[in-house]
């Protein structure tokens, strides 16, 4: 079964109906993607159970600060988060900082709602890769998080697939939760291959390790930094495409352009459980106004 196949199967679930062409098309036990169509299936027999269980997803804001800060910045920056925030903030709140300064926001941070992760990881476990960081690593920084697969290193530094896929079987592995980012270039939704692309980069993860609790970010790369964000609508066409893969609870973030002006309305979308925010995360007035907008 190819990839366009793939996703014809999963956009419409009743061709899988029969077990026993479901068995043909996906072989062997543990093939995720068997498990996929079966969950969509699951959601076209039961919409009130999945109803039930979609409302148990909680929202989720994580700040990736990308290559910025300094260790003075980001003791400003955690002091006016810190007071902004909402005491009894219905969101989860999760920084990305660069890995040197993962151990100054895990000292501030520690006892407080916000939680913190790493930008990316080591696909290895140790050995002689000079510049990289293990999972076991972030793990000892108590990072919670660890983003794999971002755009800016699938494109910027060639990370395939494979790669990303080896990152995030690493990742859940160690016990951290991976934030698996997958999204289209601009080419290639106008292409009409946005469901295509970012089936196969899901995909590849997928034959990997099983999702469980990781944490799934769509972010199309021509939103990203560009002050252009997806419309809502365009978002959560692409949420409900990627919900119907996995199980109904998976938290599926959208990321790409969401500032204080634009996060209520992407937030609403039934199949959008927060965002992962880039530039206004670094403001912390914006980033206080997202976190409120995804209550
Ligand atoms: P911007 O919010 O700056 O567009 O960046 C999004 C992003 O890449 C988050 O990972």
């Amino acid at each position: 079964m190819n990839l366009r196949q793939i996703v014809a199967a999963v956009r419409n679930p009743k061709n899988e109906e029969d077990e026993r062409t479901s068995n043909r098309r996906f072989p062997g036990k543990d093939c995720a993607w068997r498990t996929a169509v079966k969950f969509s299936g699951l959601r076209a027999k039961s919409q009130r159970k999945r109803s039930a269980v979609v409302t148990r997803r909680s929202r989720l804001v994580a700040g990736n600060w990308k290559m910025h800060g300094s260790r003075a910045s980001n003791g400003a920056l955690l002091q006016a988060v810190l007071a902004g925030l909402p005491r009894e903030s219905g969101a989860e709140v999760v920084v990305c900082p660069p890995y040197p300064y993962l151990q100054q926001v895990s000292e501030r941070l520690a006892g407080t709602s916000i939680a913190w992760g790493a930008q990316n990881l080591s696909e290895h476990g140790s050995g002689a890769y000079t510049g990289e960081v293990s999972a076991a690593m972030i793990k000892e920084l108590g990072c919670r998080y660890v983003i794999v697969g971002h755009s800016e290193r699938r494109t910027l530094y060639g990370e395939t697939d494979a790669q990303v896929a080896a990152k995030f079987a690493a990742a859940r592995a160690a016990g951290l939760t991976p934030i698996a980012c997958v999204g289209e270039t601009l080419a290639e939704r106008e292409a009409g291959r946005t469901e295509e692309v970012v089936a196969r980069q899901l995909h590849a993860m997928l034959e990997k390790a099983d999702f469980g609790a990781a944490v799934l970010a769509y972010e199309p790369v021509w939103a990203i930094g560009t002050g252009r964000n997806a419309t809502p609508g365009e978002a959560q066409a692409v949420h409900a495409f990627l919900r119907r893969q996995l199980s109904p609870d998976v938290r599926i973030l959208y990321g790409g352009s969401v500032k204080a002006q634009n996060a209520a309305a992407i937030f609403a979308m039934p199949d959008v459980d927060g965002g992962l925010i880039g530039g206004a995360s670094l403001a912390a007035g914006e980033f206080i106004e997202i976190v409120r907008a995804a209550q």
